[in-house]
């Protein structure tokens, strides 16, 4: 059976990133006959562009037929006076929202070759394994009212609202309380019941939720200022995290950059299964942006985008084998001493985008060959 797989690059370091992908993807084809057929299309500024939009409808058609969608990067202060709808972020909000991918799973994984790259204390962050999972369909990003109103007297008022329904609630918390049962079982929900009305129905609908389906996993709440510090403080204490999206977004790049570097983390965008075939639309992506100041020099670290290809074996191909064993190669390299510049440490091989990347594969050959 082919895997269609659609390949958005975008721009800044994505289209280097996904390159090293693409690699992987040529071998896994010829030599595991595993069966990718890749399209690629243009998201973000490249897509403005061609186009004056930051995705075309017609790739938003190809997105929504793949298998699955491998995102690079969106942005760059080439677009950074565009209109604000045709902003290169407003192509990643637009899969999002059209293939409703309401669940966001972000994992902090510290290899242990990097503990000492981290901000943090090696023994805090040693051995980290913690899971973001975030609401990514909802909440503050896409509720409306959403303006900048005139009021007539000189002053102007930026109009946001958050808001969340009982489904929206339950449906990611269910993916927080499964993905727990195949981890360490414990689920940590995020909120502001203390001072937002939305707070207190998350916090009320995930206990309920709870206490209906999932009572064997351990659920724990926390004020989402408090959970930010306590990420920093002790990130060990944490298994799931289940957040909403704004919350999300900003503990995702805190628990990013316990592990060393935002340039190491992959993430996977899910909507529901088809009632039908049992299929998720899926996006992966790294959780680094597109770091305009680095792009183009062939130096960027690959390994966030490699991981995200990995998330998409094991969520969409349910190729969990592979998956595993790409994980592994990324982790043996490090073992090896490859690092890009930014996990570059003393005693190490400082090497470029295309050097790790061809090292990645080269271990997974060995694993998987
Ligand atoms: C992320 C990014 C996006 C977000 C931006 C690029 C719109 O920060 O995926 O975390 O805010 O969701
Ligand atoms: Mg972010």
């Amino acid at each position: 059976m082919t895997k269609k797989l659609f390949l958005l690059p975008g721009d800044g370091i994505g289209p280097e990133a996904m390159a090293e992908v693409e690699k992987i993807i040529a071998w896994m084809n010829s030599a595991l006959a595993a069966g990718f057929e890749t399209e690629t299309g243009l998201v973000g500024g490249s897509a403005y562009d061609a186009h004056g939009a930051a995705i075309s409808d017609d790739d938003m058609a190809r997105a929504m037929a793949a298998d699955a969608v491998l995102f690079g990067a969106v942005g760059g202060p080439k677009w950074d006076g565009v209109a604000y709808e045709v902003r290169p972020e407003a192509g990643l909000l637009r899969l999002r929202k059209d293939m409703q991918l309401f669940a966001n799973l972000r994992p902090a994984i510290c290899y242990p070759a990097l503990a000492a790259s981290s901000s943090l204390k090696p023994e805090v962050v040693e051995g980290l394994d913690i899971l973001i999972v975030r609401e990514l369909t909802g909440g503050v990003y896409f509720g409306e009212p959403k303006e900048i109103i005139d009021l007539g007297n000189g002053q102007k008022r930026g109009i946001d609202t958050q808001v969340y329904d009982t489904f929206e609630i339950e449906r990611i918390s269910g993916v927080a309380f499964e993905l727990a049962r195949t981890r360490g079982n414990k689920v940590c929900s995020m909120e502001k019941h203390n001072v937002m009305k939305s707070g207190v129905l998350w916090k009320e609908v995930v206990a309920a939720y709870h206490k209906a389906n999932y009572a064997d996993v351990e659920l724990t709440h926390m004020l989402a200022d408090a959970g930010g510090m306590q990420l920093v403080r002790w990130p060990k204490q944490f298994d799931v995290i289940v957040t909403d999206n704004l919350f999300g977004d900003m503990l995702s790049d805190v628990a990013a950059m316990l592990t060393g570097s935002l340039g190491m983390l992959p993430s996977a965008s899910l909507g529901a299964p088809d009632a039908i075939s049992g299929k998720r639309k899926a996006l992966y992506e790294p959780v680094h942006g597109s770091a305009p100041d680095i792009a183009g020099k062939g130096i960027a670290n690959p390994i966030a985008m490699i991981a995200s290809f990995a998330m998409c074996l094991r969520y969409s191909f349910n190729m969990v084998g592979e998956a595993d064993m790409l994980d592994r190669a990324i982790a043996n390299t490090l073992d090896k001493g490859l690092r890009t510049g930014d996990i570059m440490s003393d005693g190490c091989t400082q090497v470029g985008t295309s050097q790790m990347g061809d090292a990645v594969l080269a271990e997974f050959q060995a694993l998987a060959g």
